[in-house]
């Protein structure tokens, strides 16, 4: 029974798992809210599983009499008040009380003194009925950046314990129903301590210890979230603090970039906030950088069919680049131009109030491409981009769409002369709207995972932009039949040059 509540502590705890400066790159505030659901989901499963539960069968000798008790079941459970509260500095406080057992089994015994040899058997009922106990649990983070889990003191109490015994001599052995109950009452307060705090410190601990704190994404990344520090609690939530950093996976080194602080006041109505810090994109984006993923050599073959002729040196029919740059009309006829785009520096992006901006910067490569031959060159383009990025939340993943592109594009290193403006936006319109802009769409479209539980589904989700950090509000719900692993879709290989 209590390991499900520790699988729940695993969910919560292990929905993620910061940095080398002080500030996280990703930061998870459960509140009291949180913890109601959870302790509610936490009952459910538990008054669904214990009827039925099987006891150990038990067989001893007291004196001269051995005694055998089998077969013994839970066959009733009602389900206790319990709560779950934040109890700062360092874990929570569990109680529950009210809850009333009832039992059903076989006994046999025998007794041998002397030549005397007395046996017999029967079956029992025993009702157990206030059984109650308060337990603190204290939740840190071990030096992998687990979270690790441990109780912090116990008490319990059991109100009465009823017995009725069945078998041939029922009448006598009811004389001491008291005594055993009295019995087995003191047995119980005695064990109940040491069976709930087996289940923190032992099944509970070994679970998050087979937390992963890290997960690729499409093969290049690993995302990084161990926790960098132990968690916080306060009388109204708890917050665990992770590291948020992508890094290449095959050279993981940290990414020189500043992580931002997170900001504090936003509230405890929801059950969950995750707060995601702009270093956890941005250090993606630096990783694409340098590991030059951020490349691209747009050709003919890119373009849609309404398009497909843009890139032409000889316009047959409609307009092409050949027409705004005459000179490569002229110097290299019937060929086609290729793109070759680069990111020049790695793109940053800021979260103001209610959007996200992209500052990406890069050049542009013309070349007239000519079959089994060198590519000739003939110009270059200065590339900087403004973009603002709507997003939005749905089954836990994050979709962007891109609502404003700003370009500013200029020459340079022409070797086929000028450059008219008319040419250049010309290159924006048809080549880069019609191309990078779709596939950056088709990126945000496809989503990116946010690193919960598959058991864990986000409700009443709402997004908020603050300064340097996206803030996701949500309610969850516990879906039990799913398993518990970290799900995390692979993103598509992005081969793209967003300048
Ligand atoms: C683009 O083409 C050039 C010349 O062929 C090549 O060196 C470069 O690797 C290509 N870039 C990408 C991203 O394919
Ligand atoms: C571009 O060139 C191809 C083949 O060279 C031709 O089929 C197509 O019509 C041309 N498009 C334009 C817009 O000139
Ligand atoms: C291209 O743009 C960058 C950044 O604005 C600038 O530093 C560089 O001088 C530009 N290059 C040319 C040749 O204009
Ligand atoms: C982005 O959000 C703004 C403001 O909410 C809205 O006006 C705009 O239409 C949205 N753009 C897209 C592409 O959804
Ligand atoms: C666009 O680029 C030109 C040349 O590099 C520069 O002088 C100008 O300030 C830039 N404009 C913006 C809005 O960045
Ligand atoms: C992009 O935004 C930055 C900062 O707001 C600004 O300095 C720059 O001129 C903008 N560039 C373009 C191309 O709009």
């Amino acid at each position: 029974m209590v390991v499900d509540f520790s699988l729940l502590l695993v969910l919560i705890v292990g929905t993620f798992s910061q940095t080398l400066s002080t500030n996280p790159g990703l930061k998870a505030r459960i509140t009291q809210t949180g913890l109601d659901y959870a302790t509610k989901v936490a009952l459910d499963s538990l008054s669904s599983k214990v009827v039925g539960l099987r006891i150990p069968d038990q067989h001893g000798k007291s004196g001269d009499v051995s005694y055998d008790v089998t077969n013994s079941r839970i066959t009733g459970f009602q389900r206790p008040q319990s709560s779950i509260t934040m109890n700062p500095p360092s874990g929570l406080r569990w109680t529950a009380s009210g809850t009333v057992i009832a039992l059903k089994g076989d006994w046999h015994y025998t007794l041998k003194k002397w030549f005397i040899r007395i046996s017999d058997h029967g079956s029992f009922d025993v009702t157990v009925k206030g059984l109650s106990f308060d337990l603190g649990i204290k939740l840190g983070a071990d030096k992998d950046g687990r979270p690790d889990i441990s109780s912090s003191g116990c008490s319990c109490d059991i109100g009465s314990v009823d017995v009725k015994i069945h078998g041939k001599l029922d009448v006598i052995y009811n004389l001491f129903k008291g005594v055993i109950g009295k019995k087995i009452k003191d047995l119980l307060k005695d064990k109940m301590c040491d069976l709930i705090k087996d289940a923190i410190n032992k099944d509970a601990e070994n679970a998050l210890q087979k937390i992963k704190v890290k997960t690729t994404i499409a093969k290049l990344f690993m995302l990084d979230y161990r926790m960098t520090s132990s968690p916080k609690f306060t009388p109204q939530y708890m917050e665990t603090y992770h590291k948020g950093e992508v890094l290449w996976a095959s050279s993981m080194t940290d990414a020189p970039i500043p992580v931002p602080p997170m900001p504090d006041n936003v509230g405890s109505q929801k059950m969950l906030y995750l707060f995601v810090s702009d270093y956890l994109f941005n250090s993606l984006s630096y990783q694409s950088q340098i590991h030059g993923v951020l490349r691209y050599n747009l050709t003919t073959k890119d373009l849609p069919p309404s398009n497909k002729g843009v890139l032409n040196t000889t316009c047959l029919s409609g307009v092409c680049i050949g027409e705004l740059i005459p000179q490569i009309a002229s110097k290299y006829p019937n060929k086609q131009v290729e793109l070759r785009m680069m990111s020049t520096q790695t793109p940053m992006m800021t979260s103001l109030k209610n959007e996200v901006g992209v500052f990406c910067m890069g050049t542009i490569g013309m070349y007239a491409t000519v079959p089994n031959k060198p590519s000739i060159y003939l110009v270059n383009l200065n590339v900087s981009m403004n973009a603002t990025v709507n997003l939005s939340i749905m089954n836990e993943k994050l979709y962007a769409k891109i609502d404003q592109l700003i370009f500013n594009i200029s020459a340079f290193n022409s070797a086929v002369g000028p450059i008219s403006d008319r040419a250049l936006q010309f290159v924006t319109r048809n080549a880069i709207r019609i191309f990078v802009e779709p596939a950056l769409n088709k990126l945000g479209k496809n989503g990116f995972p946010l690193p919960t539980t598959g058991n864990v589904k986000f409700v009443n989700t709402e997004l908020n932009l603050v300064r340097d950090t996206l803030i996701i509000a949500t309610d969850v719900r516990y879906v039990s039949d799913t398993d518990t692993a970290l799900k995390f879709v692979p993103r598509k290989r992005v081969y793209l040059e967003k300048t």
